[in-house]
């Protein structure tokens, strides 16, 4: 294969520049981290998992007319997308308390909320990723007004979504981040879903049993990551029952 040039690696995914003028390439790595990248591990075919698992969230939703940069997967690790600026945000959707909202306001984890929350977060590792409110994304320019508006309305549809996904499933969607890229077309610019969508940056608990299927049994050493991803995986149809193509993944050069 030739090789490609790498554009960024980040803590879960290395980026390369793609085969076609603004497109890239993302490669899904096997490493976790947690805690701001204090927590660090190898987990064999997570990587193989969430391209899987990102492929089928955002095919979902490109096919419901919510935009997204996915174009295609290309092999086992790597899919095809469309190249875009990344809007500085973390952009976090709440259906029940957990994690730092459950730690900052004092409500138990798995408490509903009223309604779905969203909270912004600056993505800046060096600083622990900080929560920001709008007045700080408007008047440092992170995001415009109009922005604003079109990153809360992507993000209720990816909420209501990826909701309905997963309760068919048997699976509550507790709360998400997602990160979103500015794209120019002619002299139009606008906002797609980018990054990827998996249980990396999502909490997904079983309905019936509250068993957590996401990156918290890594944060909170409760089992096998790959087990957690795999079932979450299974019960979509991603990937087939019964074959266990994930522990000895063919890396790509
Ligand atoms: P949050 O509870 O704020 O933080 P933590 O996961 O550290 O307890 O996270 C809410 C959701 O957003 C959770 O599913 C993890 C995800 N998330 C990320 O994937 N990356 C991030 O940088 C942040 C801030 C959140």
């Amino acid at each position: 294969m030739a090789r490609r040039k790498m554009i960024y690696e980040g803590k879960a995914k290395i980026i390369y520049e793609g085969t076609e003028p603004g497109t890239i390439v993302q490669y899904f790595k096997d490493d976790a981290t947690a805690f701001n990248a204090q927590k660090k591990d190898v987990i064999e075919g997570k990587g193989v998992l969430n391209n899987r698992l990102s492929e089928y969230f955002m095919t979902g939703l490109n096919q419901i007319g919510v935009p997204t940069h996915f174009i295609k997967r290309l092999n086992m690790r790597e899919q095809l997308c469309r190249q875009v600026e990344i809007v500085p945000l973390e952009v976090i959707v709440r259906n029940y308390a957990a994690g730092t909202m459950s730690k900052r306001l004092g409500i138990d984890e798995g408490t509903q909320l009223p309604r779905p929350i969203v909270e912004y977060c600056l993505k800046d590792d060096s600083l622990g990723d900080p929560l920001v409110t709008e007045e700080h994304i408007a008047a440092f320019g992170w995001a415009s007004q109009q922005d604003m508006e079109d990153i809360l309305s992507l993000a209720l549809r990816v909420n209501d979504f990826m909701s309905g996904v997963m309760m068919a499933v048997g699976i509550r969607l507790v709360d998400f981040k997602i990160e979103i890229g500015r794209v120019y077309d002619g002299d139009f610019q606008r906002l797609i879903v980018a990054d990827e969508i998996s249980p990396d940056s999502c909490r997904l608990w079983d309905i019936e049993t509250g068993q957590k299927l996401d990156k918290d049994v890594f944060r909170r050493d409760l089992g096998s990551l790959t087990d957690a991803y795999t079932e979450v995986a299974k019960r979509l149809g991603v990937m087939p029952k019964t074959s266990t193509p994930i522990t000895k993944p063919t890396l790509i050069n």
